[in-house]
């Protein structure tokens, strides 16, 4: 694949032992998708063209997690020996290559693509060798701190296991977003060593580096605490995914759809919702799942992938849908399950009724045609048909190819049709 600039590194290679995971560190969730993925949009967001993760651990996992992507190829790094170390594998790739690098890392879900195009449009501007985003943050642990000179000039950046008690005390900090000039960031990299707590060879010795060689790095205090939170424990990917949530619910709230509890309330990114929609108390709308206008969810609803609710849907308390499409009007409201369903228009699905999709090896389909009441506690086992309509007793169990005629009344167990009653 050609590289087109301007260029995006990923670091992503490391285990991140922190985790205490057998899953590659990137790879975890927030909101419902792997926190490297959102590093890869925000970077293709800010302008980069070829996007570069680096891999080590758990290789292949990260392979099938971004397969999907275009611009997105890999370099392997198969010691990590550390961030600098880490990039500089990437050499290979981008020997002809000569440009702004956007340098970022995997575990910073929460970055938006507007300031790290100012970050590359600021490095294009100052014609600088390494323009430095850096962020000020309350409680700057585990970061690694900026350190200036007295004119507020940039030093260095130390890393916190390096750090003294004075200079822990700084909380202007390094969230390891830069954009570095190419080829000149590989002579630096051969020049940084490995002289610091852990023994690795640090990226974040690169600016000091280049400023030794004559060259301009400039670091600027442009990033909100809030875009560049670290994942490297259980604990920040909790708060990741806090910030994440508000921000998904913030922008639904501005498309006009009501939340009555944003903190008991948990929507994935992927979702789409209409505007008057209601989302009612301690729902869970996991996956890509798409709800119209004027729809009623919740309380206690959980609406999994592949849901798709069309304007005036209702689903109540401890409904749970997936893989399953609502006509219009269509209303549960209460205890129901609804796998691999299409539903029509102004349908009634009474107080559990249920379709009993898998046979224990394959999930089937079932089919309600407009119109159709589905008796309280009716279960439908799938492959099945419901005809436009028809009634279901309750308790009625329709077994499965015993489809209903439209119209058709059905009671019992198993379902049969309901005699008209004798005049
Ligand atoms: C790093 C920075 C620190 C900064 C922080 C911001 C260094 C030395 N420190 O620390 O200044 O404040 O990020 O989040 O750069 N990785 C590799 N190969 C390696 C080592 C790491 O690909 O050999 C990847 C990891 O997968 C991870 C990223 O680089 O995605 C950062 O590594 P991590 O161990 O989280 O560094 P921090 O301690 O957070
Ligand atoms: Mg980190």
């Amino acid at each position: 694949m050609a590289i087109e600039g301007p260029v995006a590194i990923i670091l992503a290679a490391g285990q991140g032992k922190r985790m205490k995971s057998d899953k590659a560190k990137v790879l975890h969730e927030v909101c419902g998708r792997p926190m490297i993925q959102y590093v890869v949009d925000a970077a293709r967001g800010a302008g980069a063209k070829s996007i570069i993760v680096v891999v080590g651990y758990a290789s292949e996992q990260l392979y099938s997690a971004l397969q999907n992507e275009p611009d997105v190829q890999f370099a392997t790094q198969t010691e990590q020996l550390g961030t600098g170390h880490a990039v500089k594998v990437c050499r290979p790739l981008l020997a002809d290559y000569q440009g702004p690098a956007l340098v970022l890392v995997g575990d910073e879900p929460l970055l938006r693509p507007e300031p790290l195009a100012d970050l590359l449009d600021r490095q294009a501007r100052e014609a600088a060798a390494c323009l430095l985003g850096t962020a000020e943050i309350a409680d700057p642990k585990g970061f690694g701190r900026i350190l200036r000179d007295a004119a507020g000039r940039f030093l260095r950046i130390v890393e916190e296991r390096d750090c003294t008690s004075e200079e822990k005390a700084i909380r202007e900090v390094n969230p390891s977003c830069y954009v570095f000039e190419l080829p000149v960031l590989w002579e630096a990299l051969d020049q940084i060593g490995t002289s610091n707590a852990q023994g690795e060879y640090y990226l974040t010795d690169a600016p000091e580096r280049l400023m030794t060689m004559g060259r301009k790095v400039v670091a600027l205090n442009v990033l909100q605490a809030d875009d560049v939170l670290g994942v490297n424990t259980r604990q920040h990917l909790a708060q990741a995914g806090a910030i994440m949530q508000a921000r998904i619910q913030d922008h639904w709230m501005t498309e006009g759809v009501t939340i009555v509890d944003p903190r008991n309330t948990h929507i994935d990114g992927r979702a789409t919702i209409g505007p008057d929609t209601i989302i009612l108390p301690f729902s869970v709308i996991g996956g890509p799942v798409t709800i119209g206008a004027n729809c009623r969810v919740g309380p206690f609803a959980h609406l999994r992938p592949g849901t798709e609710l069309a304007d005036g849907v209702e689903v109540g308390a401890f409904v749970e849908i997936a893989r399953s499409k609502l006509e219009g009007g269509t209303v549960a409201r209460h205890l129901s399950y609804l796998g691999d369903a299409e539903v029509g228009r102004n349908v009634n699905i009474g107080c559990g009724a249920i379709t009993a999709n898998f046979d224990g090896s394959r999930k089937h389909a079932t089919r309600i045609g407009d119109d159709a009441r589905i008796g309280a506690g009716a279960v439908m086992v799938a492959p099945v048909e419901i005809g436009r309509a028809a009634v279901l007793g309750a308790g009625a169990v329709v077994t499965r190819r015993s489809d209903v005629a439209d119209g058709a009344t059905v009671v019992g167990v198993p379902a049969r049709p309901l005699k008209p009653p004798r005049d």
